[in-house]
Protein backbone atom coordinates (compact mmCIF):
# COMPACT_ATOMS: atom_id res chain seq x y z
CA UNK A 1 0.00 0.00 0.00
CA UNK A 2 1.20 3.49 -0.88
CA UNK A 3 0.70 5.94 1.64
CA UNK A 4 1.12 10.31 1.55
CA UNK A 5 0.09 12.47 3.74
CA UNK A 6 -1.59 15.42 4.12
CA UNK A 7 -1.17 18.09 7.09
CA UNK A 8 -3.39 21.15 6.99
CA UNK A 9 -1.86 24.31 8.30
CA UNK A 10 -3.37 26.85 6.08
CA UNK A 11 -5.57 28.28 9.22
CA UNK A 12 -4.36 31.54 11.23
CA UNK A 13 -4.35 30.62 14.68
CA UNK A 14 -5.98 33.28 15.50
CA UNK A 15 -6.74 32.66 19.39
CA UNK A 16 -3.18 32.55 19.62
CA UNK A 17 -3.27 36.20 19.71
CA UNK A 18 0.54 36.38 18.01
CA UNK A 19 2.64 37.87 15.26
CA UNK A 20 3.89 33.53 14.92
CA UNK A 21 1.80 31.35 12.99
CA UNK A 22 0.18 29.11 15.23
CA UNK A 23 1.94 25.39 13.85
CA UNK A 24 5.23 27.36 14.55
CA UNK A 25 4.72 27.89 18.17
CA UNK A 26 6.92 25.80 20.31
CA UNK A 27 5.74 22.77 22.05
CA UNK A 28 9.07 21.17 23.76
CA UNK A 29 10.86 23.74 22.15
CA UNK A 30 9.98 22.29 18.82
CA UNK A 31 6.78 24.35 16.49
CA UNK A 32 4.14 22.48 16.80
CA UNK A 33 4.14 21.10 12.80
CA UNK A 34 7.72 19.22 13.85
CA UNK A 35 5.85 16.99 15.98
CA UNK A 36 3.15 16.47 13.62
CA UNK A 37 5.93 15.76 10.84
CA UNK A 38 8.04 13.90 13.14
CA UNK A 39 4.91 11.23 13.65
CA UNK A 40 3.96 11.64 9.90
CA UNK A 41 7.93 10.54 8.62
CA UNK A 42 7.45 7.43 11.22
CA UNK A 43 4.76 6.02 8.98
CA UNK A 44 7.62 6.03 6.02
CA UNK A 45 5.36 7.87 3.09
CA UNK A 46 5.77 8.28 -0.19
CA UNK A 47 5.24 12.27 0.06
CA UNK A 48 4.08 14.64 2.82
CA UNK A 49 2.18 17.33 1.68
CA UNK A 50 1.35 20.44 3.60
CA UNK A 51 -1.68 22.42 3.01
CA UNK A 52 -0.37 26.39 4.05
CA UNK A 53 -1.68 30.17 3.79
CA UNK A 54 -1.16 32.09 6.71
CA UNK A 55 2.38 32.99 7.21
CA UNK A 56 3.25 30.44 4.75
CA UNK A 57 6.94 31.80 3.79
CA UNK A 58 7.73 31.40 7.51
CA UNK A 59 6.51 27.86 7.87
CA UNK A 60 8.42 26.91 5.10
CA UNK A 61 11.40 28.53 5.73
CA UNK A 62 11.40 26.96 9.37
CA UNK A 63 10.37 23.77 8.47
CA UNK A 64 11.49 23.01 4.79
CA UNK A 65 12.78 19.62 3.93
CA UNK A 66 13.11 17.27 0.49
CA UNK A 67 10.67 15.02 1.49
CA UNK A 68 8.39 17.61 1.81
CA UNK A 69 5.66 19.09 -0.94
CA UNK A 70 3.77 22.65 -0.25
CA UNK A 71 0.73 23.34 -1.24
CA UNK A 72 -0.51 26.30 -1.20
CA UNK A 73 -4.31 27.89 -0.13
CA UNK A 74 -4.49 31.50 -0.70
CA UNK A 75 -8.04 31.97 0.72
CA UNK A 76 -9.11 29.44 3.82
CA UNK A 77 -12.56 28.04 2.52
CA UNK A 78 -12.39 24.89 4.70
CA UNK A 79 -10.82 21.84 5.51
CA UNK A 80 -12.56 19.90 2.38
CA UNK A 81 -10.88 23.14 0.39
CA UNK A 82 -8.02 22.88 2.18
CA UNK A 83 -7.30 19.15 1.06
CA UNK A 84 -8.79 19.54 -2.39
CA UNK A 85 -5.58 21.83 -2.87
CA UNK A 86 -3.45 18.89 -2.36
CA UNK A 87 -5.59 16.69 -4.31
CA UNK A 88 -3.58 16.97 -7.86
CA UNK A 89 -0.52 16.13 -6.64
CA UNK A 90 -1.78 12.59 -5.06
CA UNK A 91 -1.32 9.72 -6.76
CA UNK A 92 -5.12 8.21 -7.04
CA UNK A 93 -3.63 4.50 -6.37
CA UNK A 94 -2.75 6.29 -2.40
CA UNK A 95 -4.02 5.80 0.54
CA UNK A 96 -4.30 9.05 1.90
CA UNK A 97 -3.64 10.32 5.63
CA UNK A 98 -4.89 13.92 6.83
CA UNK A 99 -3.37 14.97 9.67
CA UNK A 100 -3.86 18.67 11.02
CA UNK A 101 -0.97 21.04 11.73
CA UNK A 102 -2.27 21.73 15.43
CA UNK A 103 -2.22 18.34 16.77
CA UNK A 104 0.72 17.88 18.19
CA UNK A 105 0.59 14.59 20.37
CA UNK A 106 -0.74 11.44 18.22
CA UNK A 107 0.97 8.45 18.44
CA UNK A 108 2.69 6.62 15.36
CA UNK A 109 0.83 3.28 16.65
CA UNK A 110 -2.90 5.34 16.57
CA UNK A 111 -1.88 6.00 13.05
CA UNK A 112 -0.46 3.01 11.93
CA UNK A 113 -4.02 1.47 12.89
CA UNK A 114 -5.68 3.96 11.22
CA UNK A 115 -4.39 3.28 8.14
CA UNK A 116 -4.69 -0.35 8.34
CA UNK A 117 -8.42 -0.09 8.23
CA UNK A 118 -8.63 2.80 6.04
CA UNK A 119 -11.22 4.36 4.82
CA UNK A 120 -11.18 4.98 8.27
CA UNK A 121 -11.84 8.31 10.85
CA UNK A 122 -10.12 8.41 14.53
CA UNK A 123 -12.79 10.08 16.86
CA UNK A 124 -12.78 10.44 20.54
CA UNK A 125 -14.25 10.47 23.93
CA UNK A 126 -14.76 13.85 25.52
CA UNK A 127 -16.20 14.76 28.93
CA UNK A 128 -16.41 18.43 26.93
CA UNK A 129 -17.47 17.86 23.12
CA UNK A 130 -17.68 21.73 23.08
CA UNK A 131 -17.14 22.91 19.68
CA UNK A 132 -16.01 20.07 17.85
CA UNK A 133 -17.62 18.15 15.47
CA UNK A 134 -19.94 15.21 16.45
CA UNK A 135 -19.74 11.94 15.14
CA UNK A 136 -22.85 10.77 14.08
CA UNK A 137 -23.41 6.54 13.92
CA UNK A 138 -26.43 4.51 12.73
CA UNK A 139 -28.22 1.66 14.67
CA UNK A 140 -25.63 -0.52 13.91
CA UNK A 141 -23.27 1.94 15.25
CA UNK A 142 -21.79 2.24 11.49
CA UNK A 143 -20.54 5.80 10.62
CA UNK A 144 -22.85 8.01 9.15
CA UNK A 145 -21.06 11.29 9.25
CA UNK A 146 -20.13 13.74 10.68
CA UNK A 147 -22.05 16.99 12.09
CA UNK A 148 -20.33 20.46 13.44
CA UNK A 149 -21.17 21.67 16.46
CA UNK A 150 -22.58 25.25 14.82
CA UNK A 151 -24.47 22.85 12.68
CA UNK A 152 -26.10 20.68 15.18
CA UNK A 153 -29.57 19.80 16.86
CA UNK A 154 -29.53 20.02 20.83
CA UNK A 155 -29.83 16.00 20.56
CA UNK A 156 -26.71 15.64 18.13
CA UNK A 157 -24.77 17.73 20.91
CA UNK A 158 -25.35 15.89 23.19
CA UNK A 159 -23.03 13.55 21.75
CA UNK A 160 -19.59 13.44 23.53
CA UNK A 161 -18.18 11.22 20.27
CA UNK A 162 -16.05 13.96 18.39
CA UNK A 163 -14.28 13.71 14.96
CA UNK A 164 -10.58 14.56 15.81
CA UNK A 165 -9.91 15.39 12.19
CA UNK A 166 -7.59 12.40 11.65
CA UNK A 167 -8.90 10.51 8.23
CA UNK A 168 -7.16 7.65 6.05
CA UNK A 169 -8.87 7.50 3.22
CA UNK A 170 -8.19 6.10 -0.33
CA UNK A 171 -6.95 8.55 -2.52
CA UNK A 172 -10.04 7.79 -4.96
CA UNK A 173 -12.39 8.47 -2.65
CA UNK A 174 -11.42 11.71 -2.19
CA UNK A 175 -11.07 12.51 -5.85
CA UNK A 176 -14.47 11.74 -6.25
CA UNK A 177 -16.25 12.94 -3.45
CA UNK A 178 -14.41 16.31 -1.99
CA UNK A 179 -15.15 18.36 -5.69
CA UNK A 180 -19.15 17.82 -5.13
CA UNK A 181 -18.44 18.99 -1.22
CA UNK A 182 -20.50 22.36 -1.03
CA UNK A 183 -20.59 24.77 1.36
CA UNK A 184 -24.30 25.38 2.60
CA UNK A 185 -24.12 25.25 6.36
CA UNK A 186 -23.47 27.60 9.29
CA UNK A 187 -20.28 28.97 8.37
CA UNK A 188 -20.54 28.92 4.72
CA UNK A 189 -17.17 26.22 4.53
CA UNK A 190 -16.29 23.68 2.35
CA UNK A 191 -16.32 20.47 5.07
CA UNK A 192 -14.25 17.77 4.83
CA UNK A 193 -15.72 15.37 6.99
CA UNK A 194 -18.37 15.38 4.17
CA UNK A 195 -17.13 13.04 2.05
CA UNK A 196 -17.70 10.53 4.88
CA UNK A 197 -21.49 11.17 4.40
CA UNK A 198 -21.21 10.98 0.51
CA UNK A 199 -19.18 7.57 0.68
CA UNK A 200 -21.61 6.24 3.33
CA UNK A 201 -24.51 7.26 1.43
CA UNK A 202 -23.33 5.69 -2.02
CA UNK A 203 -22.75 2.41 0.36
CA UNK A 204 -19.03 2.97 1.10
CA UNK A 205 -18.26 1.45 4.59
CA UNK A 206 -16.10 3.96 6.97
CA UNK A 207 -14.45 2.87 10.12
CA UNK A 208 -14.28 5.13 13.10
CA UNK A 209 -12.32 4.37 15.26
CA UNK A 210 -11.65 5.80 18.91
CA UNK A 211 -8.90 6.58 19.93
CA UNK A 212 -6.95 5.19 23.25
CA UNK A 213 -6.59 8.20 25.19
CA UNK A 214 -8.31 11.45 24.78
CA UNK A 215 -5.32 13.60 25.34
CA UNK A 216 -3.40 12.55 21.95
CA UNK A 217 -5.96 13.60 19.81
CA UNK A 218 -5.79 17.38 21.60
CA UNK A 219 -5.69 20.49 18.80
CA UNK A 220 -3.97 23.48 19.90
CA UNK A 221 -6.37 26.58 19.85
CA UNK A 222 -4.77 28.90 22.22
CA UNK A 223 -1.83 29.39 24.54
CA UNK A 224 -3.76 27.64 27.77
CA UNK A 225 -4.14 24.93 25.48
CA UNK A 226 -0.34 24.44 24.31
CA UNK A 227 0.77 24.86 28.33
CA UNK A 228 -1.99 22.06 28.32
CA UNK A 229 0.14 19.83 25.66
CA UNK A 230 3.76 20.39 26.98
CA UNK A 231 2.37 19.07 30.38
CA UNK A 232 1.11 15.62 28.58
CA UNK A 233 4.57 15.46 26.51
CA UNK A 234 5.94 16.18 29.29
CA UNK A 235 4.06 13.15 31.33
CA UNK A 236 5.08 11.08 28.23
CA UNK A 237 8.58 11.92 28.69
CA UNK A 238 8.44 10.86 32.66
CA UNK A 239 6.28 7.64 31.92
CA UNK A 240 8.57 6.43 29.43
CA UNK A 241 12.18 7.02 31.36
CA UNK A 242 10.90 5.36 34.23
CA UNK A 243 9.56 2.65 32.56
CA UNK A 244 13.81 2.50 31.17
CA UNK A 245 14.76 2.61 34.75
CA UNK A 246 15.58 6.28 35.49
CA UNK A 247 14.30 7.67 38.94
CA UNK A 248 12.90 11.05 39.10
CA UNK A 249 12.42 12.86 42.16
CA UNK A 250 9.05 14.51 40.87
CA UNK A 251 7.84 13.44 37.39
CA UNK A 252 5.71 16.52 37.49
CA UNK A 253 9.13 18.99 37.24
CA UNK A 254 11.05 17.29 33.83
CA UNK A 255 11.38 18.82 31.26
CA UNK A 256 12.69 16.77 27.85
CA UNK A 257 12.80 18.63 24.83
CA UNK A 258 14.18 16.78 22.77
CA UNK A 259 16.18 13.17 23.10
CA UNK A 260 17.29 11.89 26.68
CA UNK A 261 18.92 7.78 26.80
CA UNK A 262 19.93 6.96 30.02
CA UNK A 263 21.13 3.77 31.54
CA UNK A 264 19.82 2.36 34.42
CA UNK A 265 19.49 3.53 37.57
CA UNK A 266 19.95 6.96 36.51
CA UNK A 267 18.53 9.55 39.16
CA UNK A 268 17.08 13.16 38.17
CA UNK A 269 16.44 15.62 40.93
CA UNK A 270 13.74 18.59 40.27
CA UNK A 271 13.26 20.90 37.62
CA UNK A 272 15.77 19.63 35.33
CA UNK A 273 15.63 20.46 31.58
CA UNK A 274 16.87 18.75 29.15
CA UNK A 275 17.19 19.56 25.17
CA UNK A 276 18.31 18.69 22.23
CA UNK A 277 20.70 14.63 22.53
CA UNK A 278 21.49 13.76 26.02
CA UNK A 279 22.76 10.70 26.87
CA UNK A 280 23.05 9.66 30.53
CA UNK A 281 25.39 6.96 31.24
CA UNK A 282 24.05 3.89 34.30
CA UNK A 283 24.07 5.30 37.77
CA UNK A 284 24.38 9.07 36.84
CA UNK A 285 23.20 11.27 39.32
CA UNK A 286 21.70 14.44 38.32
CA UNK A 287 21.16 17.17 41.07
CA UNK A 288 18.24 20.08 41.45
CA UNK A 289 18.17 22.86 38.35
CA UNK A 290 20.42 21.58 35.63
CA UNK A 291 20.02 22.28 32.43
CA UNK A 292 21.96 20.01 30.19
CA UNK A 293 22.15 20.42 26.54
CA UNK A 294 23.29 17.93 23.68
CA UNK A 295 26.16 16.30 26.26
CA UNK A 296 27.20 12.53 27.32
CA UNK A 297 27.81 12.14 30.73
CA UNK A 298 29.51 8.42 31.72
CA UNK A 299 28.65 6.41 34.06
CA UNK A 300 28.16 7.05 37.77
CA UNK A 301 29.01 10.80 37.14
CA UNK A 302 27.42 13.36 39.88
CA UNK A 303 26.00 16.87 38.80
CA UNK A 304 25.24 18.45 41.36
CA UNK A 305 22.70 21.38 41.59
CA UNK A 306 22.46 24.77 39.60
CA UNK A 307 25.00 23.67 36.84
CA UNK A 308 24.74 23.78 33.16
CA UNK A 309 26.29 21.78 30.48
CA UNK A 310 25.65 22.30 26.81
CA UNK A 311 27.68 20.21 24.33
CA UNK A 312 30.02 18.86 26.05
CA UNK A 313 31.54 14.94 27.16
CA UNK A 314 32.08 14.13 30.58
CA UNK A 315 33.83 11.19 31.76
CA UNK A 316 32.81 8.12 34.30
CA UNK A 317 32.79 9.45 37.83
CA UNK A 318 33.39 12.64 37.52
CA UNK A 319 31.75 15.35 39.66
CA UNK A 320 30.47 18.74 38.58
CA UNK A 321 29.03 21.52 40.41
CA UNK A 322 26.77 22.89 42.23
CA UNK A 323 26.74 26.17 39.93
CA UNK A 324 29.43 24.61 37.40
CA UNK A 325 29.09 25.59 34.32
CA UNK A 326 30.20 23.87 30.98
CA UNK A 327 30.35 24.87 27.87
CA UNK A 328 30.42 23.95 24.19
CA UNK A 329 34.30 21.89 23.65
CA UNK A 330 34.25 20.70 27.39
CA UNK A 331 35.83 17.53 27.55
CA UNK A 332 36.53 15.69 31.08
CA UNK A 333 38.31 12.25 31.30
CA UNK A 334 36.78 9.91 34.06
CA UNK A 335 37.43 11.27 37.76
CA UNK A 336 37.46 14.56 36.98
CA UNK A 337 36.14 17.67 39.21
CA UNK A 338 34.26 20.87 38.42
CA UNK A 339 33.15 22.66 41.32
CA UNK A 340 31.85 26.09 42.62
CA UNK A 341 31.49 28.57 40.13
CA UNK A 342 33.78 27.18 37.93
CA UNK A 343 32.95 27.66 33.75
CA UNK A 344 35.08 25.57 30.92
CA UNK A 345 34.99 26.38 27.61
CA UNK A 346 36.78 23.85 24.92
CA UNK A 347 38.69 22.62 27.54
CA UNK A 348 39.97 19.24 27.79
CA UNK A 349 40.45 18.30 31.23
CA UNK A 350 42.53 14.78 31.99
CA UNK A 351 42.00 12.15 34.59
CA UNK A 352 41.15 12.80 38.09
CA UNK A 353 42.20 16.50 37.13
CA UNK A 354 40.43 18.98 39.66
CA UNK A 355 39.09 22.55 39.45
CA UNK A 356 37.07 22.79 42.44
CA UNK A 357 36.49 26.64 42.91
CA UNK A 358 35.87 29.89 41.23
CA UNK A 359 38.18 29.50 37.93
CA UNK A 360 37.66 30.13 33.96
CA UNK A 361 39.42 27.65 32.27
CA UNK A 362 39.25 28.11 28.47
CA UNK A 363 40.70 27.36 25.35
CA UNK A 364 43.30 24.90 27.59
CA UNK A 365 44.20 21.44 27.75
CA UNK A 366 44.92 19.95 31.21
CA UNK A 367 47.04 16.83 31.77
CA UNK A 368 45.96 14.02 33.99
CA UNK A 369 46.49 14.58 38.07
CA UNK A 370 46.19 18.48 37.71
CA UNK A 371 45.20 20.69 40.42
CA UNK A 372 43.91 24.32 39.42
CA UNK A 373 43.54 26.43 42.70
CA UNK A 374 40.45 28.75 43.33
CA UNK A 375 40.22 31.94 41.50
CA UNK A 376 42.34 30.65 38.36
CA UNK A 377 42.08 32.42 35.03
CA UNK A 378 42.89 31.12 31.86
CA UNK A 379 43.77 34.52 29.99
CA UNK A 380 42.57 33.54 26.48
CA UNK A 381 41.83 36.41 24.55
CA UNK A 382 43.57 39.57 23.45
CA UNK A 383 40.59 41.43 22.19
CA UNK A 384 41.73 40.05 18.91
CA UNK A 385 42.58 36.07 18.86
CA UNK A 386 42.16 32.92 21.09
CA UNK A 387 45.20 31.64 23.00
CA UNK A 388 45.92 27.93 24.28
CA UNK A 389 46.80 27.21 27.67
CA UNK A 390 48.87 23.63 28.15
CA UNK A 391 49.12 22.32 31.73
CA UNK A 392 51.21 18.97 32.17
CA UNK A 393 50.57 16.18 33.61
CA UNK A 394 50.67 16.43 37.97
CA UNK A 395 50.77 20.07 37.51
CA UNK A 396 49.68 22.46 40.67
CA UNK A 397 48.19 26.03 39.60
CA UNK A 398 48.17 28.27 43.00
CA UNK A 399 45.06 30.23 43.98
CA UNK A 400 44.18 33.24 41.93
CA UNK A 401 46.72 32.80 39.39
CA UNK A 402 46.49 34.76 35.97
CA UNK A 403 47.65 32.42 33.06
CA UNK A 404 48.34 34.74 29.98
CA UNK A 405 47.97 32.34 27.03
CA UNK A 406 49.71 31.21 25.05
CA UNK A 407 51.04 29.25 28.00
CA UNK A 408 52.90 25.74 28.51
CA UNK A 409 53.42 24.22 31.66
CA UNK A 410 55.69 21.31 32.02
CA UNK A 411 54.54 18.08 33.91
CA UNK A 412 55.27 18.14 37.07
CA UNK A 413 54.72 22.42 37.01
CA UNK A 414 54.01 24.25 39.86
CA UNK A 415 52.80 27.87 39.86
CA UNK A 416 53.33 29.64 42.86
CA UNK A 417 49.64 31.35 44.17
CA UNK A 418 48.99 34.85 42.92
CA UNK A 419 50.92 34.85 40.03
CA UNK A 420 50.69 36.10 36.93
CA UNK A 421 52.25 34.04 34.37
CA UNK A 422 53.14 35.13 30.57
CA UNK A 423 56.34 33.12 30.56
CA UNK A 424 56.19 28.79 29.77
CA UNK A 425 56.92 26.91 33.31
CA UNK A 426 59.06 24.34 32.72
CA UNK A 427 58.61 20.48 33.76
CA UNK A 428 59.17 20.37 37.24
CA UNK A 429 60.09 24.05 37.44
CA UNK A 430 58.21 26.47 40.13
CA UNK A 431 57.02 30.10 38.66
CA UNK A 432 56.50 32.54 40.77
CA UNK A 433 55.93 36.21 39.35
CA UNK A 434 54.03 38.35 42.28
CA UNK A 435 55.76 41.47 43.83
CA UNK A 436 58.05 40.52 46.94
CA UNK A 437 56.12 40.92 49.91
CA UNK A 438 57.77 43.22 52.82
CA UNK A 439 56.25 44.15 56.44
CA UNK A 440 56.32 47.48 57.82
CA UNK A 441 56.65 47.23 61.66
CA UNK A 442 54.84 49.54 64.18
CA UNK A 443 52.57 50.58 61.20
CA UNK A 444 50.29 53.40 62.53
CA UNK A 445 46.68 53.31 61.83
CA UNK A 446 45.05 56.34 59.89
CA UNK A 447 43.91 58.64 62.22
CA UNK A 448 40.92 60.92 61.49
CA UNK A 449 41.66 64.28 60.54
CA UNK A 450 40.67 67.12 62.99
CA UNK A 451 37.42 69.12 62.52
CA UNK A 452 36.06 66.54 60.52
CA UNK A 453 33.18 64.84 63.24
CA UNK A 454 31.88 62.96 60.71
CA UNK A 455 31.16 59.23 61.48
CA UNK A 456 32.69 57.14 59.64
CA UNK A 457 31.12 53.72 59.11
CA UNK A 458 33.56 52.63 57.16
CA UNK A 459 31.03 51.20 54.39
C1 LIG B 1 -12.37 20.68 12.54
C2 LIG B 1 -13.44 19.70 12.06
C3 LIG B 1 -14.22 19.19 13.27
C4 LIG B 1 -13.28 18.54 14.26
C5 LIG B 1 -12.15 19.50 14.64
C6 LIG B 1 -11.12 18.74 15.42
C7 LIG B 1 -14.17 20.38 9.86
C8 LIG B 1 -15.19 21.10 9.06
N1 LIG B 1 -14.32 20.38 11.17
O1 LIG B 1 -13.03 21.78 13.11
O2 LIG B 1 -15.22 18.25 12.85
O3 LIG B 1 -14.00 18.13 15.41
O4 LIG B 1 -11.51 20.03 13.48
O5 LIG B 1 -10.11 19.59 15.90
O6 LIG B 1 -13.27 19.79 9.31
N2 LIG B 1 -7.37 24.55 7.87
C9 LIG B 1 -6.78 24.85 6.67
N3 LIG B 1 -7.50 25.52 5.73
C10 LIG B 1 -8.78 25.89 5.93
C11 LIG B 1 -9.39 25.58 7.17
C12 LIG B 1 -8.65 24.91 8.11
O7 LIG B 1 -5.61 24.53 6.43
O8 LIG B 1 -9.37 26.48 5.03
C13 LIG B 1 -6.58 23.83 8.87
C14 LIG B 1 -6.35 24.63 10.13
O9 LIG B 1 -5.15 25.36 10.06
C15 LIG B 1 -6.27 23.54 11.18
C16 LIG B 1 -7.20 22.46 10.65
O10 LIG B 1 -7.32 22.70 9.28
O11 LIG B 1 -4.97 22.99 11.29
C17 LIG B 1 -8.55 22.47 11.32
O12 LIG B 1 -9.21 23.69 11.06
P1 LIG B 1 -10.12 24.40 12.13
O13 LIG B 1 -10.66 25.63 11.54
O14 LIG B 1 -9.38 24.51 13.41
O15 LIG B 1 -11.29 23.35 12.25
P2 LIG B 1 -12.31 23.21 13.44
O16 LIG B 1 -13.37 24.22 13.33
O17 LIG B 1 -11.58 23.08 14.72
CA1 LIG C 1 -9.35 23.46 15.44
Amino acid sequence: MKLEVVILAAGQGTRMRSNLPKVLHPLARRPLLAHVLASARTLMPVRIHVVIGHGSELVRDALDAEDLAWVMQEEQLGTGHAVLQAVPGIDSDSTVLILYGDVPLLRASTLEGLIDNAPALLTAELNDPEGYGRVLRDSGDQLEGVVEHKDATDEQRAISEINTGVLAYPAALLAEYLPRVGNANSQGEFYLPDVLSMAVKDGHCVAALRADESSEVMGINDRVQLAEAETVYRQRAAAALMTAGVSLADPARIDVRGNLHCGRDVFIDVNCVFEGDVTLGEGVCIGPNCVLKNCTIASDTQIHAMSHIDESQVGSSCSIGPYARLRPGTVLADSARIGNFVETKKAVIGLGSKVNHLSYVGDAELGDGVNVGAGTITCNYDGVNKHKTSLGDGVFIGSNSTLVAPLDVGDGGFVAAGSTVTRDVPESALGVSRAKQRNIEEWQTPKQRAGNDETQSGD
